[in-house]
């Protein structure tokens, strides 16, 4: 065996030559994996003993990209187009051994190999465009080669980790191997290709797939417009679909020189940039300073709910989903059983769908079962509160909880705000007591903002990240505040929007300046489908905003066919000349004084006090980072992620002109604008918020 570098080795197994790769965790192809690849198989190349080549990886996967540390920077040498020139080139057939994920400049390398064998669980994809960018290695025009045009557009574009045996059913993978065997049966594959003599396949002289999508323009204009709601706003995925229009158009060699240059305009731009920064954000908000990695966790293996609602149902189905059996209470019979018919309900549309089997849907319903009283809860690890949000409601069930649950077990509240700590006060178990905040519809929605109280131990901190992991969740810290984090910022947003309709703005006008700037929807818009009456009681309204009078007149909502908007029957919304006349009469009710808003006014008002709360959340410790922050926006409130978040933004839009707004709107509309001292300060020491 040689030591090529510190992560790179080569063997000979009789007459294979076998590179394995070490670099944790994931392979990346930092500096020094590519030039051990490079020199790796320069020698196996020159070495008379060996016939073929494997390239195998050790760790829990193979190469899953190139180093994103590396981008923003001169890349070393050997570039990756060298090390893909050694490995396509090489007088000998080369077999890729998949394990784990092959992503991005992994599979871009795996397709410079002549044979790629992957073991059944394994994934391989091009996930480029979810950091804003398009494969940089050939990619984009080694994909279509094999899988033909249509399924690489979809899989560039959606950035999805194929299974490796719908990968071999695509011919992205020639052979599937065992578990566990990968190695020895990729060398005993590389062998038989010997024997058989089959020649050194370069995907690069595989023309057939293409020419099937030669002089059929047409396929991409369908494909961009069965997507174009998918990709709106989004420049990547255009970016990419024009990559594989010059795979079909143009020779090899010019569709790589199409593919750098697009690239390299991606990931100059800012949208790259943003894109990212919330790849790591991501993964940085599972790092709780004083929580170490090695925080011992509470085993979770059933768990309870109360409350069978929308809300209750959907979290039951996240842990059904991974295995776990969930008690379902309701305190009626009839309101249980509305509960699991709904689950089963979602269920079956997932199964109609073709999202899970039939039997799927069987076992995960099996998994949920229900109760009337809390006794069943005796036995369960965690136990998640979701019941409405009235303090006294959730003191008498947390001071049950506290009398019925075995000592260890997990008590959370689903509560969107309320105080924790004081829930926690009712229970002799203060430690044990945590805010799990799920975002509607549960089982969709990826947030989770996991809520710490005063006295939350580590160990139930530790439980909780762990946990949101396992089931598909992008998990915050949060402090305790009104709101927490999320909706808390959110309040800013709404706030300014139902003023901005009193000066003398639209509803439409200020959803369509959100819309524009990324969300899937402006508030306006929202309330209409969420109903206006959401919290509005007939019997007690008296015409006091727009919305009870809009209630009153029966427009509460898309349910009802009006709103803010009137809507046709397939429920698309106009602008509405009703609506319009009742704000036009309650301004003159209320004898404020309409102007005319710019569209500019509109973006400023509704984001910067928001970017000027989150700052307020900061100073009062309430997010342990800005990132954070942003990272609750992107997956819990649509904030679009090609900008970042709001902290993001606060710092590229300039953090001296949000303060300098924030001053202005202060000085003519009063201290809901007061700047944050956190602002002042970052800006008065020309600091930004990723200083922090
Ligand atoms: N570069 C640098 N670091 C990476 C990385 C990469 N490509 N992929 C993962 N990491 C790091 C993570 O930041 C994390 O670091 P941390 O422990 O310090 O937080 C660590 O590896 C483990 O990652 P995860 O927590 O995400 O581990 P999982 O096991 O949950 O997931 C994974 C593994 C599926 C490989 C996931 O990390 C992933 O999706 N990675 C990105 C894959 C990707 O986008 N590849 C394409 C890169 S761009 C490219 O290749 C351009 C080319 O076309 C030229």
């Amino acid at each position: 065996m040689s030591q090529i570098n510190p992560v790179t080795d080569l063997t000979l197994d009789g007459d294979v030559a076998v590179i394995t790769l070490n670099s944790p965790p994931v392979n990346a192809l930092s500096a020094a994996v590519r030039k051990g690849l490079f020199e790796a198989f320069k020698q196996a190349d020159a070495d008379g003993a060996a016939k073929a080549i494997v390239l195998v990886c050790e760790g829990r996967t193979f190469i899953a990209g190139a180093d994103i540390t590396e981008f923003g920077s001169a890349m070393a040498d050997p570039q990756l187009a060298d090390v893909q020139e050694v490995i396509e080139g090489a007088s000998k057939p080369v077999i890729a051994a998949i394990h784990g994920t092959a992503l991005g400049g992994g599979l871009e390398v795996a397709l410079c190999a002549h044979y790629r064998v992957a073991v059944p669980s394994a994934r391989l994809g091009l996930p480029e465009v979810n950091l804003g960018l398009l494969p940089g290695a050939g990619g984009t025009q080694r994909l279509p080669r094999v899988v033909g045009v249509e399924n690489a557009l979809s899989m560039m574009t959606s950035g999805r980790h194929v299974p490796a045996k719908e990968a071999a059913s695509l011919g992205l993978v020639d052979e599937l191997v065992e578990e566990g065997k990968l190695r020895e049966q990729a060398i005993a594959f590389a062998r038989k290709v010997v024997a058989e003599g089959r020649p050194l396949a370069k995907i690069r002289d595989q023309n057939e797939k293409l020419d099937a999508a030669k002089g059929k323009p047409e396929i991409f204009e369908t494909f961009r417009k069965a997507n174009a709601r998918k990709f709106r706003g989004f420049l990547a995925p255009e970016y990419n679909i024009r990559c594989v229009e010059a795979a079909v158009n143009q020779p090899f060699e010019e569709g790589l020189a199409t593919e750098r240059k697009l690239f390299n305009e991606l990931m100059s731009g800012p949208q790259s940039a943003a894109q990212r920064y919330a790849f790591f954000a991501e993964r940085q908000a599972q790092k709780i300073p004083d929580v170490a990695d090695d925080t011992p966790v509470i085993p979770v293996n059933k768990v309870g709910i109360i409350g069978a609602g929308t809300m209750g149902g959907g979290i039951a189905m996240n842990f059904a989903n991974v295995g776990i059996p969930v008690v379902l209470i309701e305190v009626k019979q009839e309101a249980l059983d509305r509960g699991l018919a709904t689950i089963r309900k979602n269920y079956e549309r997932t199964a109609s769908r073709g999202g899970i089997t039939a039997d799927q849907v069987e076992e995960r319903c099996g998994l949920i079962t229900g109760a009337l009283e809390m006794e069943a809860l005796a036995d369960v690890d965690l136990v998640i509160e979701a019941v409405f949000e009235r303090m006294d409601i959730k003191k008498d069930i947390f001071t049950r909880l506290d009398a019925i649950c075995k000592p260890g077990a997990i008590l959370a509240t689903n509560t969107s705000g309320l105080d924790i700590d004081e829930i926690a006060a009712v229970t002799k178990r203060p430690e044990s007591v945590i805010g799990l905040h799920f975002f509607s519809p549960a089982n969709v929605m990826k947030l989770l903002e996991i809520v710490r109280a005063d006295h939350t131990s580590k160990e139930v901190i530790a439980t909780s990240m762990k946990l949101a992991k396992k089931i598909g969740k992008v998990a915050v810290l949060v402090g305790v505040c009104p709101g927490f984090v999320g909706n808390r910022i959110l309040g800013q947003r709404q706030r300014e929007a139902q003023k901005l309709v009193m000066e003398g703005a639209m509803p439409w006008d200020i959803d369509r300046v959100l819309y524009d700037f990324g969300f899937p929807m402006g508030p306006f818009a929202m309330s209409d489908l969420a109903g206006l009456d959401i919290g509005w009681v007939k019997e007690r309204s008296k015409g006091e905003s727009i919305r009870d009078v809009l209630c009153e007149m029966d427009r509460r909502g898309q349910k009802t066919g009006a709103g803010y908007y009137d809507y046709d029957e397939a429920r698309n919304a106009k602008p509405s000349p009703v609506t319009e006349q009742v704000i036009k009469d309650f301004i003159v009710k209320t004898g404020a004084n309409p102007r005319e808003v710019t569209d500019e006014e509109i973006l400023e008002r509704c984001i910067y006090p928001m970017i000027n709360e989150g700052a307020k959340i900061l100073e009062e410790g309430k997010a342990i980072r800005p990132s954070d922050i942003d990272v609750v926006w992107q997956n819990g409130y649509g904030w679009p992620v090609y900008r970042g978040g709001p902290m993001w933004y606060g710092d590229h839009v300039g953090l001296p002109k949000v303060l300098a707004k924030m001053q202005e709107f202060q000085a003519k509309m009063g201290d809901q604008f007061k700047p944050s001292p956190l602002l002042e300060k970052l800006v008065a020491e020309g600091k930004s918020f990723k200083d922090l």
